[in-house]
């Protein structure tokens, strides 16, 4: 039998752990490697050159050391300004991870849709290219949270985070006018779905949260076809850039997701 391909699923800390479930469910029969350049965390906060040279070098380092079949840049920050530039280095397939502001539009009955992202993601061109080219119609709210992605991060850690906090972060999101209100938002960093009951719980009104994951996944099968079998051939393994060693919450939510060794490695 072939081996196992290899996936190397790869943000800025532990959003991309929303979209790595999806994938891993879709491809049960792969070796993944989960990357988080925590030493570079938030991503959001770094100017465009510095962090395309970052995304590149780690890159380099990440696939020369695990060898994937096809990476998965589980990060809207980094897919929304660097994925040219990876696929123009690199052979192996990326796919990556952009506001998914199509299907958010195409499903919206009030056509006032809000894309929730990082202060980085909302102002890149080519968010505002998918908005000009996808807004079929409706009134796309552009609003860039400075602190979500590092609260769910602290949440997932186990660290209290005030519902409060939360609510501040996602109300520029919901916008009411004498007609309609706001339906859908995209969450356009993979951080968010890490909250996504509390944004449900937290909403003032009911809307669509659109989590892109599953579309992640999809297009993963497109790439390397479907699953051999549902047996893992190895657990998942982490490569966290900082060489900080989870702590015990994170490590028991790492566990949950089928992580075996949460020990830190270098890249
Ligand atoms: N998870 C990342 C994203 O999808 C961003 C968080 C950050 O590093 O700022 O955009």
């Amino acid at each position: 039998m072939a081996s196992a391909p290899t996936i190397l699923v790869f943000d800025s800390g532990l959003g991309g752990l929303t979209v790595f479930r999806e994938v891993a469910k879709a491809r049960p029969d792969v070796r993944f490697v989960y990357a988080a350049d925590d030493a570079f965390f938030p991503y959001g906060r770094h100017d465009e050159p510095v962090l395309i040279a970052r995304v590149l070098e780690v890159m380099e380092q990440l696939i020369a050391a695990h060898r994937p079949d096809l990476v998965v840049v589980a990060c809207n920050t980094a897919s929304t300004l660097v994925l040219p530039q990876l696929r123009a280095r690199f052979t192996v397939p990326f796919v990556g991870t952009v506001p998914a502001i199509k299907p958010a539009c195409a499903g919206s009955r009030s056509k006032l849709v809000s894309v929730l992202g990082t202060v980085a993601t909302v102002r890149r061109d080519y968010t505002r290219t998918l908005i000009r080219d996808f807004a079929r119609g409706c009134t796309v709210k552009l609003v860039g949270s400075p602190r979500l992605a590092e609260l769910a991060e602290a949440a997932l850690k186990g660290e209290p985070v005030a519902d409060a906090e939360i609510a501040a972060e996602i109300a520029p999101c919901f916008a009411e006018g004498k007609a309609a209100r706001t339906d859908t938002i995209v969450l356009a960093c993979t951080h968010y779905p890490l909250l996504l009951d509390r944004l449900r719980r937290l909403a003032p009104w009911p809307v669509d949260f659109v989590d892109p994951a599953p579309a992640i996944a999809r297009r993963v099968l497109d790439l390397l076809g479907p699953p051999a079998s549902d047996k893992s051939p190895a657990p998942p393994r982490t490569v966290f850039t900082s060489g900080r060693a989870p702590a015990a919450p994170l490590a028991a939510a790492l566990a949950r997701l089928g992580f075996a060794e949460t020990a830190p490695a270098g890249v």
